[in-house]
């Protein structure tokens, strides 16, 4: 057995139907986890929980609605024993410059991005303790890390996904339960395709803000949610890291330096 195998573990998927929570799904499902997906769009789940090996579970929800966080851990208990691993994906983007912004625009997002983010940990988490324990995978941005232009509201969702990251880690590591975040820089997803598509030289040019030079897919997400996920981080929590092939904390920036002796 190895430090990834997930074997009898039973993990808790949001936004699984396409993009990072699809390719997490498939990695902890191959690494021996029973998956429960969730996301809005019932067909989409089926699809994913067709190519899945382990008895997977569809449980859908809209988490945009009030309480619906709290339901949605409600009903994941109702349909299986209890969860080990929670992965927070569901989330949506919000590009606006402040002057564009209204109240309505930061409902939306915080209530998706942070709001029942917070409440489904919060239902899931006394089942993980019971089960002696457990790990928690937040999905970020390097938006929280970097200040990004004309995207405050959503900054301020992924900042707070990180603060909750680390306090919750205090609340429930002597519980066992640790917490860690991943912020994804550039990655190929729905996300970014009609932007992608429509904005010419967007491609080139954002890969040159990443040392790498080249956007990331959502596989070398999914690789880090094992990491986190399974025993391999066992003695890691309250961490966010940076899977973004060196773009939030690596200078690109092409400065020529006056010839130096040293
Ligand atoms: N792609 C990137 O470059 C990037 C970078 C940094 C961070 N991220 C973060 O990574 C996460 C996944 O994004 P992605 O790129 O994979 O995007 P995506 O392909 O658009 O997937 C988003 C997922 O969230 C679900 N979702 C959206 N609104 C929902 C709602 N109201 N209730 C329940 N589920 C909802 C979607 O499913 P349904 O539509 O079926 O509900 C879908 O499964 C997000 O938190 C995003 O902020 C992405």
């Amino acid at each position: 057995m190895t430090n990834t195998d997930l074997t009898g573990r039973i993990a808790v998927v949001t936004g699984a139907s396409r993009g990072i929570g699809e390719a997490s799904a498939r990695a902890l499902d191959a690494a021996g986890a029973r998956v429960v997906l969730s996301a809005r769009t019932v067909a989409d789940l089926e699809r994913v929980a067709a190519a899945l090996t382990n008895d997977p579970v569809i449980v859908p929800a809209d988490l945009a609605q009030p309480r619906s966080g709290s339901v949605l851990a409600e009903q994941i208990l109702a349909v299986v024993d209890g969860v080990d691993i929670l992965v927070n994906n569901a989330g949506i983007p919000m590009r606006r410059t402040p002057d564009q912004l209204t109240e309505d625009d930061v409902d939306a997002v915080f209530s998706i991005n942070v709001r029942s983010l917070l409440m489904l940990t919060v239902g899931l988490g006394p089942s993980m303790a019971g089960r002696g324990g457990g790990s928690i995978v937040n999905i970020s941005s390097v938006a929280g890390l970097h200040g990004p232009l004309g995207r405050v509201a959503y900054a301020g969702t992924k900042g707070a996904v990180d603060a909750m990251t680390r306090a919750l880690a205090a609340d429930w590591g002597p519980k066992g339960i640790r917490v860690n975040s991943i912020a994804p820089g550039i990655i190929t997803t729905a996300i970014w395709e009609e932007s992608r598509n429509t904005v010419p030289g967007l491609i080139e040019e954002l890969a040159q803000n990443v040392a790498l030079k080249r956007w990331g897919d959502s596989d070398d997400i999914a690789d880090v949610v094992l990491f986190f996920a399974s025993d391999a981080s066992r003695y890691v929590t309250g961490e966010t890291l940076a899977v973004d092939g060196g773009m939030a904390r690596v200078s690109t920036a092409k400065v020529k330096l006056p010839e130096l002796d040293n």
